[in-house]
């Protein structure tokens, strides 16, 4: 797939944008701010963000801890509603969808979580689980028309008969992912959007559940917003990649083009900053002095301020926007 490729310039059009989105949690204060008069505070968990997802191409979101990876993909799939901003599923906006196209929009667009143990109810049996789903969205109308499809489902993801009648505690997480990713498949979906779907397995898991995913994505076409903050599992899944820092996406493009050269001083301090496997090396450079920026009620410029090695007047003063930058991404500095 040639992930260069602008998304505006598809002639199907993206199956995903999301334009301006943001999500401002008010913060409560105790009574004695309020009393003391002091005005209310914001977490600006994702604070106005753009970016489009291709039919059939990965977009891998990476970020550190808290930066709104999991507050964005609540936002798409309309979990959380939006402060602003827009999300438009194959062009319709999704925020004014009807009850009825909002219940085709849980078929067209998945979730699958860092963690299938809670995800998946513990009483249910595994065709419970994969063959609800279908009827609530009439998929197969007939029990032994789910069971069949169950059972290829469970084919497809690496598991098999013996296992259909089962509960999820009797499985190992590899394989309590592969159920929850085939829960995902059972509708249906366009769009699969993974949160740290691989964070809590075995590095060796880790590799199966990726392949798996891929090998997915090609039989049924899909399109995957790929979350994870582990930068290796981004680069070995992703066609193009978006790095996010506080709230805000600093860097996106080419995941090929991001790796081997990232322009965004928050992205080359990302990658600088992945461990070594040999222990005898140095550890990583750190290029960023101070602490990772608060979202509560940030400063007006660039998140980075403070702490980067570019930093000029203007970055207190506004915030940079994303630019392009002629290789097919996009950055936001205002000093590049
Ligand atoms: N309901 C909420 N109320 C207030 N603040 C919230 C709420 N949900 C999330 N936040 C805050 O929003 C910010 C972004 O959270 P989010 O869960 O999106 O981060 P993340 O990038 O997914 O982090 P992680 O990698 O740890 O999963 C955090 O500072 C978090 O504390
Ligand atoms: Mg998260």
């Amino acid at each position: 797939m040639d992930a260069a490729v602008d998304t505006a310039k598809d002639a199907t059009g993206p199956l995903l944008e999301v334009s301006g989105l943001a999500k401002h949690y008010r913060l409560h204060g105790d009574i004695y701010s309020k009393l003391a008069g002091q005005k209310t505070q914001y977490l600006k968990a994702v604070d106005g963000i753009d970016f489009a997802i291709r039919r059939g191409e990965t977009l891998g979101l990476v970020g550190e801890s808290g930066c709104g990876k999991s507050t964005t993909a609540r936002l798409i799939t309309r979990l959380v509603e939006p402060t602003a901003g827009e999300v438009r599923l194959k062009g319709e906006k999704v925020l004014g969808f009807s009850e009825a196209r909002m219940k085709r929009m849980r078929s067209e667009v998945q979730l699958v979580f860092q963690d299938p143990y809670s995800s998946l109810n513990p009483r249910k049996t595994i065709m419970h689980i994969l063959g609800r789903p279908m009827q609530l969205h009439g998929i197969a109308s007939s029990y032994a028309e789910r069971r069949e499809r169950v059972l290829e489902l469970l084919a497809r993801v690496g598991l098999g008969l013996e296992h259909i009648d089962r509960y999820p505690h009797e499985f190992s997480g590899g394989q309590r992912q592969r159920i929850a990713i085939a829960r995902a498949l059972a509708v249906n979906p366009e769009l699969v959007i993974g949160d740290e779907p691989v964070s809590a397995l075995d590095v060796s898991i880790q590799a199966q559940i990726l392949n798996l995913f891929r090998d997915l994505q090609e039989e049924f076409g899909l399109t995957y917003l790929f979350i994870a903050h582990d930068l290796s599992v981004i680069r070995h899944i992703s066609d193009r990649v978006a790095v996010m820092y506080v709230g805000k996406i600093v860097e996106i493009g080419p995941a090929d083009t991001v790796f081997a050269n990232p322009l965004h001083p928050y992205t080359q301090a990302l990658l600088k900053a992945v461990p070594e496997a040999d222990p005898d090396k140095p550890p990583p450079e750190l290029t960023l002095k101070g602490e990772v920026t608060s979202p509560v009620d940030p400063p007006p410029g660039c998140r980075l301020c403070g702490r980067c090695p570019l930093e000029s007047k203007v970055c207190s003063e506004s915030a940079p926007p994303l630019r392009d930058t002629g290789d097919g991404r996009q950055v936001a500095c205002h000093n590049i």
